[in-house]
């Protein structure tokens, strides 16, 4: 081997991402494997794409998509499935494909209905089987999930505080939580279940317009019929465990919130609330800005 050379288990091991053009049923913003979406190689180029990744002394390992996230119609992870194998038997002519990689996407329930019909890991397995059975490949693929959402988007609640209820055109409750905090709704429109937890069993008394602290009229929540709601309640936000603190940032100055652990009824801090010291922490001010004398 001369020297600068790599041995074959050195390569870096590369996949391809493909876009398989699969119209999903989901927010525009959450689909990612249209025709016209940033993401992914068109189908017709992928052979090209992989040996060009074997030409550039890479180790090609797999063949990748993701065809969009919160997705409840489960014939679309049929589709991907069936246009992936074909893909990877069309490989196979000339490439050794170790996996194909279907990405991640299964829906979760926000609203009610949802919550009653969403699909579960073991539909999910059910919808690609059949790809899986019929597809005519040389050698055996493995199959790699990417599950997201579907893990963790109900494990988490955001607790926020009531500062204010101003009565004008709409009932305003505005809380200690932006769309800093959770983005979902701002972004996406996205629905997540309030509930006033202090007043758990009270019945709805009035629609209120949930807003937050943020300089931006889009910092709203939602709007809900909830009990009646006074300074100091504490709002639960619910089903924020994806898509949530992943998304947070510190817009308009504002900290982020800690993060606790609740388990088996025991409570434990996993993240330390923001201070004011944290947005400064990386800043780096010039000494000239300083009133430093200059060099010449
Ligand atoms: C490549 C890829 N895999 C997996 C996921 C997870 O998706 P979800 O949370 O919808 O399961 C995403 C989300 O954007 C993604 O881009």
């Amino acid at each position: 081997m001369s020297q600068g050379s790599v041995s074959e288990d050195e390569r870096v091991r590369v996949a391809v991402r493909v876009n398989p053009e699969i119209s999903v049923r989901t927010h525009p913003k959450i689909a990612t494997a249209l025709k016209t979406s940033k993401f992914g190689i068109p189908a017709e180029e992928v052979f090209a794409a992989c040996s060009y990744v074997e030409r550039r002394g890479l180790a090609l390992c797999g063949i990748h998509c993701h065809v969009g996230s919160q997705i409840f119609e489960l014939s679309v992870f049929r589709e991907a499935a069936e246009k992936m194998l074909r893909i990877a038997s069309h490989l196979q002519q000339k490439f050794e494909i170790d996996f194909v990689d279907l990405g991640g996407g299964l829906g979760i329930g926000y609203t009610p209905s949802e919550k009653k019909n969403a699909p579960t890991p073991k539909d999910l397995a059910h919808a690609f089987m059949p790809a899986f059975k019929s597809a005519r490949l040389k050698e055996p693929v493995k199959l790699i999930l990417e599950p997201g959402r579907s893990i963790v988007g109900n494990a988490s609640i955001l607790l926020t505080k009531v500062q204010a209820v101003k009565r004008a055109a709409k009932n305003f409750v505005a809380v200690d939580a932006g769309f800093n905090i959770l983005v979902r709704p701002a972004m996406y429109g996205a629905y997540h279940e309030i509930l006033v937890a202090n007043k758990i069993g009270v019945e709805p008394a009035e629609e209120y317009t949930i807003v937050g602290p943020l300089c931006e009229s889009g910092d709203i929540f939602g709007e809900r019929r909830l009990p009646p709601v006074e300074r100091g309640d504490i709002l639960a936000i619910l089903d924020v465990g994806a898509y949530g603190f992943s998304m947070s940032s510190q817009y308009n100055m504002r900290p982020r919130c800690a993060e606790v652990l609740v388990s088996n009824g025991r409570a434990e801090l996993v993240r330390e609330r923001e201070t004011f010291g944290d947005f400064l922490r990386h800043q780096i001010i010039p000494p000239r800005l300083l009133g430093f004398p200059c060099e010449t």
